[in-house]
């Protein structure tokens, strides 16, 4: 067996691996696709930080690649939907940089309210300026948490000692959870309008990109701090600049760009901004972290045991692998689907399996769904051994029972799942075993193929409906390039789910909802 060590994954972690006999590791800097191309073939498991990218195109040359692992938590430089198709195994480090990431939004936190960079700059200067340099404490201070998970949670942790007083925005956590940890869960609105200092530890997702916009900046306390050490593209960058320009925004700290590596941001110019270049899982102690988890669970599965952190394939037998593939497949997109047709905060979900399905064991499909829900949520860190885990510690209740007998299908999953604010239920089904549909939502029978954008939209069912949308995406020049429609009794409710070439955006959105007869719609993109 040969490993291939890139990126300047501390040697010092990978012990786990040196233990196996008979496993040969190779260490080498950073790879181009080029140059990765050339050596992949010859080995059966690689591990790379964030600089190598793991494209495609080098999975197609990877013809021994058993596993990847990411000695870190994002995995965006490893094509996952490749790596997938070729059952080569993703793993990442979720859990090694949590401290150093909070440590760092401390140092980010106290830099910016003491002006430490800029003092220090005019002292080498040669300036001893005392006068300039006037400093706010954080003692009695309101920190506003957006993201109240691993990170989040660390820095209330801290942020306690520094006897400041915590509120967080964290739509998929329990008030409890967060009370627990000394933290009043409030709304986005309210964090914006009442932190002294703002703290940014949420994933970057279609939800998240540009939370923090000039809309969000009006509303925040005049001489608000604000820093981001967890994903670029969540702050838009330029309307930060103007809010700091304008001093509604005292200082701001960013240890991440929406564009990376990134030498010549505007921001640079401004005296009360302040920045690091990506440092927040760079300490001595992290780096030995992540490469020891990763080394570990590559030492694990290449000696044929389970891993921990596997981010797209379960590590079930390549025989039982075979038989429920598809279904995980079509759990996980039922999931997807869920997550994105859901408001509130998620109290429980129900599982239920009909048909030759149950012949099967479930729980795999199951923690693949849930992984499914997740995942626009928590992005990297719900992974395919830790999903029920994750779910647990939010409060969510998962319930799964199964039915020999089913009609109309020779098998179906049927997920319902209950918020604070309502509930939804789908089915999906496969036609001729590896065919995923989804067959029902909230009742209404359609068939739909769950994949690339849909809209769905529950209507009442009358005249026109149909032509007053497709006007809609018409004049927006969007393309419909298919449709279903299911009711349960004419004159009644009705859901028509559409699959649109391009993503609408939010403008669109709301001129669909405002047709009159329309009751809701969401895009689903998979
Ligand atoms: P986590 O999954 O433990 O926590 C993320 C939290 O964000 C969850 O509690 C989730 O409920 C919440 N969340 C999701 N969508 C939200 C939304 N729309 N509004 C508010 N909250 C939302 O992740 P973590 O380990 O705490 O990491 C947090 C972030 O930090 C991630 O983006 C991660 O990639 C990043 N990170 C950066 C560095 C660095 O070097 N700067 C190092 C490690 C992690
Ligand atoms: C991560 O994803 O682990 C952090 O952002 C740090 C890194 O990229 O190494």
């Amino acid at each position: 067996m040969k490993v291939l060590v890139l990126d300047g994954v501390q040697e010092k972690g990978l012990k786990p691996l040196y233990e196996i006999p008979g496993i040969k590791v190779d260490i080498q800097g950073k790879q181009s696709e080029e140059e990765l191309i050339k050596i992949i073939g010859d080995y059966d498991a690689i591990i790379v930080r964030s600089a190598t990218k793991v494209t495609a195109k080098v999975l197609e040359y990877a013809a021994k690649l058993k596993i990847i692992g990411r000695a870190g938590v994002g995995v965006d430089n490893i094509d996952l939907k490749a790596a997938t198709n070729k059952g080569i195994i993703v793993v990442n480090a979720p859990d090694g940089n949590t401290i150093a990431a909070a440590e760092h939004t401390m140092a980010m936190m106290l830099a910016l309210a003491r002006k430490i960079p800029a003092a220090t700059a005019k002292l080498k200067e040669g300036i001893w300026d005392k006068k300039a340099f006037l400093g706010v404490e954080l003692r009695n201070k309101v920190l506003g948490i957006i993201g109240l998970g691993r990170i989040g949670s660390a820095v209330a942790k801290r942020a306690m000692a520094m006897e400041m007083k915590i509120i967080a925005y964290d739509p998929y956590i329990s008030a409890e959870n967060a009370a627990n940890l000394g933290v009043e869960l409030v709304k986005l609105d309210e964090v914006l309008k009442e932190a002294d200092f703002i703290t940014i530890h949420m994933p970057l997702t279609k939800e998240t990109w540009h939370m923090i916009n000039a809309e969000a900046l009006e509303k925040v306390k005049d001489g608000v701090r604000i820093i981001n050490c967890a994903r670029g593209g969540i702050i838009d960058e330029e309307a930060l600049y103007q809010a700091l320009e304008s001093g509604k925004v005292a200082g701001a700290a960013l240890d991440v760009f929406e564009k990376e590596p990134n030498t010549d941001s505007p921001l640079y110019q401004l005296d009360n901004f302040i920045a690091t270049p990506h440092l927040g899982a760079s300490t001595v102690e992290a780096q030995l972290n992540v490469a020891v988890d990763v080394a570990k669970e590559i030492a694990d599965y290449l000696q044929g045991n389970m891993v921990k952190n596997a981010v797209n394939i379960p590590s079930l037998s390549p025989k039982l692998l075979a038989k429920v593939r598809p279904f995980l497949d079509l759990a996980e997109k039922l999931g997807n689907f869920q997550a994105q047709l859901l408001d509130g905060r998620i109290n429980r979900i129900d599982v239920t399996y009909g048909g030759e399905i149950v012949k099967h064991e479930v729980a795999p499909i199951t923690t693949m769904l849930l992984k499914g829900i997740l995942d626009p949520i928590l992005q990297e860190t719900v992974n395919f051994v830790n999903a029920p885990v994750v779910a647990r510690n939010r409060g969510i209740e998962v319930r799964q029972t199964t039915q020999d007998k089913v009609q109309d299908y020779n098998n179906i999953i049927t997920v319902k799942v209950i918020t604070d604010r309502g509930e939804r239920t789908l089915s999906g089904t496969l036609f001729m075993g590896n065919d995923p549909r989804i067959v029902n939502i909230d009742g209404f029978r359609i068939d739909a193929k769950p994949e690339g954008h849909m809209l769905v939209i529950p209507h009442n069912d009358k005249p026109g409906m149909i032509g007053k949308v497709g006007t809609v995406l018409g004049n927006h020049k969007i393309n419909i390039g298919g449709m279903q429609v299911g009711r349960q009794k004419q004159g009644g409710e009705a859901v028509m789910v559409l699959s649109i070439d391009t993503a609408t955006c939010d403008d669109t959105l709301k001129e669909i909802a405002d047709v009159d007869g329309v009751l809701d719609v969401k895009l689903v993109s998979l």
